[in-house]
C-alpha cells in the first residue's frame, strides 16, 4: 500500500489548461491528496472536486491553500492559519493516522515569523504522529539552493533553519532539478517537503520528485510514500566508505558552515543534529545501495567491453576505461563496508 500527494503552487486554477494539467498529473501519479497553492479562484469545491475528480476539498482561511482528497481516505482540519493548514488523515489502509501541513508562506521574512511559530507549535503537538510538511516556503535554506542573485538572504535562511532545527523536521530530499521556481535568470528552491522523525514509522520508503515546470513558474512536488514493514527504524551509523564519495565532504562542510544562531555547546549540538539528519538523507538518496552500485558498475564494464570489441576506437576505449574506474571505486567502497 502506498500514499501519493501532489503539492503545487499553480498560480491560478481558473483556466482550462491548468485544470487539465492537474487532472493529468493526478491520474498519472494516482494522487490521493492534492494541495494547490495560490489558486486565485473562489473556493467552489463542488465544481472543482468534479472537474479534478476528488471527493473532498477545503480552503484555508486566506484562500491561498486548497486541499483535496479522494474517498479512500478521510481528513479533518486540525489547524487553519493564513500561511498553513494542518489536516489529519486516516484510512483503513494505514495502521495509524498521519498529519500533513500544507504551506503557502508570505514573501517577507517578518511576515513568515508567524508561520515558523505555527510550525514549531505543531511540531511539539505532533511529535508522536507521522507528519509531513510541504509547500511553498517562499525562501530557501542554503545559498546553494538559488542562482542568479546575490541578494543577502542570511537572515531569511537563519530564521527558516532555526525553525527546522527547533521542530526536529527533516528535508525529505528530492529527485529532479534542485530549483523549483524560476523567473527570468533567478532560480530558487522555494518548494520543499519535510517529514518528522515518526513519518518513517508508517512509511519506511518515501521520495519527493520535482516535476516539470509547466503552466506555472513553480514545479509541482510529488510525494511517493510506501508502507513500512514491521522492522524498527535503523539507528544512525557512520560508514567509513562514505568518505570515498565525491560529494561527502562538501555535504558535511555545507551543513557545518551554516550558522545555527547558537554559541558554544548548543551550537555544536545543533550542528551535529543537522549533520546526522543530512547524512541519513544523503546516504539514502545519493550514496545509494552499494551492492546495487557494484552490480551496475560491473554491468557497465561488460557493456563497454562489448562495444569496444565491436568498434575499437578512442571514444569507445575512453568509455571502457571510465567504466573500469567506476568499478574499481565501487569495489573499494564495498570492501570498506
Ligand atoms: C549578510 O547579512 C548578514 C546579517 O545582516 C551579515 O552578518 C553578513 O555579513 C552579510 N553578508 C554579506 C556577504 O554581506
Amino acid at each position: 500500500m502506498s500514499f501519493q500527494a501532489l503539492i503545487w503552487n499553480v498560480r491560478g486554477i481558473q483556466n482550462n489548461p491548468s485544470i487539465n494539467h492537474v487532472q493529468l498529473l493526478c491520474k498519472e501519479h494516482n494522487i490521493i491528496v492534492l494541495a494547490l497553492l495560490e489558486p486565485m479562484a473562489s473556493p467552489d469545491f463542488p465544481t472543482f472536486c468534479r472537474k479534478l475528480s476528488f471527493h473532498h476539498g477545503v480552503s484555508n482561511v486566506s484562500n491561498k491553500i486548497w486541499v483535496f482528497w479522494k474517498s479512500n481516505i478521510s481528513g479533518h482540519v486540525l489547524k487553519d492559519c493564513d500561511q498553513v493548514i494542518d489536516i489529519s488523515f486516516t484510512s483503513s489502509a494505514y495502521s495509524t493516522p498521519f498529519h500533513a501541513s500544507f504551506i503557502y508562506a508570505k514573501s517577507t521574512r517578518i511576515e513568515r515569523r508567524s508561520l515558523w511559530d505555527d510550525l514549531r507549535d505543531s511540531a511539539s503537538q505532533y511529535n508522536n504522529v507521522p507528519w509531513f510538511i510541504g509547500g511553498d516556503f517562499n525562501c530557501f535554506l542554503h545559498d546553494n539552493e538559488r542562482s542568479g542573485s546575490n541578494t543577502n538572504r542570511t537572515l531569511d535562511m537563519e530564521e527558516f533553519s532555526q525553525m527546522v532545527s527547533d521542530s526536529g523536521i527533516v528535508d525529505a530530499g528530492f529527485k529532479g532539478p534542485i530549483h523549483t521556481w524560476v523567473r527570468n535568470n533567478l532560480q530558487e528552491r522555494l518548494d520543499r517537503i519535510f517529514t518528522n522523525t515518526r513519518w518513517p514509522d508508517l512509511f519506511s520508503k518515501f521520495h519527493v520528485t520535482h516535476l516539470a515546470r509547466v503552466k506555472s513558474d513553480h514545479a509541482p512536488l510529488l510525494l511517493n510514500a510506501y508502507i513500512s514493514s514491521s522492522r524498527p527504524p535503523a539507528a544512525f551509523r557512520y560508514f567509513k566508505m562514505w568518505a570515498r564519495h565525491h560529494t561527502f565532504f562538501d555535504t558535511v562542510e555545507q551543513i557545518w558552515k551554516h550558522p545555527t544562531g547558537f554559541n558554544g555547546l548548543m551550537n555544536l549540538h545543533h550542528k551535529l543534529i543537522r549533520v546526522k539528519q543530512k547524512l541519513k538523507w544523503w546516504n539514502k538518496h545519493l550514496f545509494g545501495d552499494i551492492f546495487q552500485n557494484l552490480k551496475n558498475a560491473e554491468n557497465k564494464v561488460t557493456q563497454a567491453e562489448k562495444i569496444y570489441d565491436a568498434y575499437p576506437n578512442p571514444t569507445t576505449k575512453t568509455a571502457l576505461h571510465l567504466s573500469i574506474a567506476e568499478l574499481v571505486l565501487a569495489t573499494k567502497i564495498e570492501e570498506d563496508y
